[in-house]
């Protein structure tokens, strides 16, 4: 069976929704200890607390040595997958982190207008870590960004620029391409986000194709490949 073809008999594929542990019982291998920044209870624009724990688990499912982020916001993203990379003895860049800095002509949906405006010219939180040196933070409309230079890199894909869905879709398909070989994973966030329901009617086409899972409790779906998911305890 190819990477892409998830196909079950005739059944037709969609996507699946998994409790966390599902996520966290997988075997990676890592040292129990992690870094971590504890989200603000109610902040918006990122990632919630059981969100930010399973990212990092996943990104140490896949043990990520080149991770990119579409929508770097105030960094703090950034800042968690970058302080917690396998191995620090390294000194070329590994996170590779995308916004923009100039909206001109840029299509927005929701709020995430306000997102993009709060941080034009902000000191993102991952420039104060001792690893910054391995974060190229790019500034492009990821529209115009060209995924070529990248192709097969990424063991890491983080989705959650903007949601408008012709951004969404452009960022998806070009994380296919810059997705590197197995073990490794595309992550999207704001699934089931009720501002933004044409990204998840996206997914939830994709998952006909690709096998996608859904967090429970979570806004997040992945794509993984070379890992198989814990079963889910019969109760
Ligand atoms: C939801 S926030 C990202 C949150 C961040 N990933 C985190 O976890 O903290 C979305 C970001 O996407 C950026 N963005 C919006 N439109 C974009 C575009 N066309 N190209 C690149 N970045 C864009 C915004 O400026 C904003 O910072």
């Amino acid at each position: 069976m190819g990477q892409d073809n998830h196909a079950e008999g005739n059944k037709t594929l969609q996507i699946k929704h998994i409790r966390p542990y599902q996520v966290l019982r997988i075997e990676d291998g890592f040292f129990e200890e992690i870094k971590f920044f504890m989200p603000q209870a109610r902040g918006a624009g990122s990632t919630s607390t059981i969100e930010s724990i399973l990212l990092i688990k996943l990104m140490r499912i896949v043990d990520a040595s080149y991770i990119f982020e579409f929508g770097t916001y105030k960094g703090l993203t950034t800042r968690l997958l970058l302080e917690n990379l396998p191995d620090k003895n390294i000194t070329s860049e590994r996170v590779f982190t995308l916004d923009l800095d100039d909206l001109e002509g840029v299509k927005f949906q929701g709020t995430d207008i306000n997102l993009a405006n709060e941080v034009l010219n902000y000191k993102r939180k991952y420039l104060t870590s001792k690893s910054k040196h391995l974060v190229k933070q790019i500034f492009e409309d990821c529209l115009t960004f060209d995924e070529r230079q990248y192709l097969n890199k990424f063991q890491f894909i983080f989705v959650d620029g903007n949601h408008e869905i012709d951004y969404v879709k452009s960022d998806t398909e070009k994380s296919f391409k810059m997705l590197s070989n197995s073990p490794s994973c595309i992550v999207w966030h704001d699934y089931g986000n009720p501002e933004f329901p044409e990204l998840t009617a996206y997914i939830q086409n994709l998952a006909t194709t690709k096998q996608i899972y859904h967090i429970e409790d979570t806004m997040i779906a992945f794509y993984l490949i070379g890992k198989k998911i814990a079963a889910r305890d019969s109760n």
